[in-house]
């Protein structure tokens, strides 16, 4: 099969399009003909920080295709059937390998492109805002680095449940963009104070909740941001900088901080439904995901680069 892929970590020119043999078919995997791969924040981040474990490394955590073959103890799945898939690397490819467990059923109506995009988004934003960060119907959401494909995601889900939601981007089009997904009020993380502008919104009392993407220099901000017995959750760092948090700062404000790891959860039965439940919804088109350009696989190196220096609002998918 062809592959994109790295052996050593850096910036997009360290994507290759080349032969890798097929992958070997466990006996509870599926091997999946990919027909469109989204490419990830955390497919960015690997790439860039993360030691492959082998060489070379075919990096991407998620992709929508046909089921093509399945192993000997698989159930419940058969081949001719559209799905979706994460894994922890693989993605990048025209055969995807999955464990069963990682394999979300499409309905036929939902095309691949638009699939591609659901899991890993739509899943982080949802257990960011409710199952990790508790957010009830009248409360206040931040959302750092609302305009990548997990923000436009949670703006979305905050948005319904009765939040209100303010989110973060660097320009003005891009808040403008969403506030039609449901988004209240924007800041502009290059021209505003994102602390200033979160209390000057709240009445001086601080937000409720904060969803850091971005992590970075400006968590120091967002502890500024949310309001006594607050909470945040940490999960991402899309700005490309690991933050460190200040001790004292919990402690002054009585702070719960909830760090996320949605993939370590990708497998459990309340997550294949709740997946489930999201990928209806984005296939009877109650929930949005812009496909702001599409590559083929060929050009990977590419299509990284536009999906982390381009600023593109929503997801960049690969072709095989
Ligand atoms: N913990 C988990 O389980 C989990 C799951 C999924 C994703 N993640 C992580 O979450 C992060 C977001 O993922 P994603 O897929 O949404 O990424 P994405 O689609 O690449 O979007 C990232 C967004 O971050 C914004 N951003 C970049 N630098 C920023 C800064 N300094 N301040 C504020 N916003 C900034 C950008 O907005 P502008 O273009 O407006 O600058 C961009 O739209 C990634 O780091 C990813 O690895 C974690």
């Amino acid at each position: 099969m062809k592959a994109a892929m790295y052996s050593k970590n850096g910036s997009p020119e360290v994507l290759e399009y080349r032969d890798a043999p097929d992958p070997t078919l466990g006996p509870d995997q599926v091997l999946i003909r990919v027909k469109a791969i989204s490419i990830e924040g955390g497919d960015l981040l690997n790439r860039r920080l993360v030691p492959p474990p082998s060489f070379p490394h075919i990096g991407g955590y998620q992709a929508a295709g046909i089921i093509e073959a399945t192993g000997s103890d698989v159930t419940g799945l058969s081949v001719g059937q559209h799905v979706v898939a994460f894994n922890w690397a693989g993605s990048h490819a025209e055969l995807f390998c999955v464990p069963t467990h990682y394999v979300y059923s499409l309905p036929e109506s939902l095309d691949f492109e638009l699939a591609s995009t659901i899991p890993v988004p739509f899943g982080t934003a949802d257990d960011s805002l409710f199952e990790f960060g508790g957010l009830a119907a009248g409360e206040t959401v931040l959302i750092q680095g609302a305009a990548g494909g997990v923000g436009i995601a949670a703006v979305q889900l905050a948005g319904r449940a009765g939040a209100t939601v303010i989110g973060t981007s660097s320009s003005d089009e891009r808040l403008s963009r969403l506030r039609s997904l449901g988004m209240d009020h924007g800041i502009n993380y290059r021209s505003e104070d994102i602390a200033e502008r979160a209390l000057e919104l709240t009445g001086g009392k601080g937000v409720d909740l904060v969803v850091d993407l971005a992590g970075g220099n400006a968590v120091d901000d967002l502890f500024k941001a949310v309001r006594y017995r607050g909470r945040i959750a940490v999960v991402g760092a899309s700005s490309g900088d690991l933050p460190s948090f200040g001790f004292f700062d919990i402690i002054r404000k009585s702070l719960t901080l909830a760090g996320v790891s949605f993939g370590r959860e990708m497998h459990l039965p309340r997550v294949h439904r709740m997946l489930d439940g999201l990928i209806d919804e984005v296939a009877t088109g109650k929930l949005h995901m812009p496909i702001d350009r599409t590559f083929p696989l060929s050009e990977a190196a590419a299509a990284h680069w536009y999906a982390e220096e381009a600023h593109p609002f929503g997801r960049v998918l690969m072709i095989p």
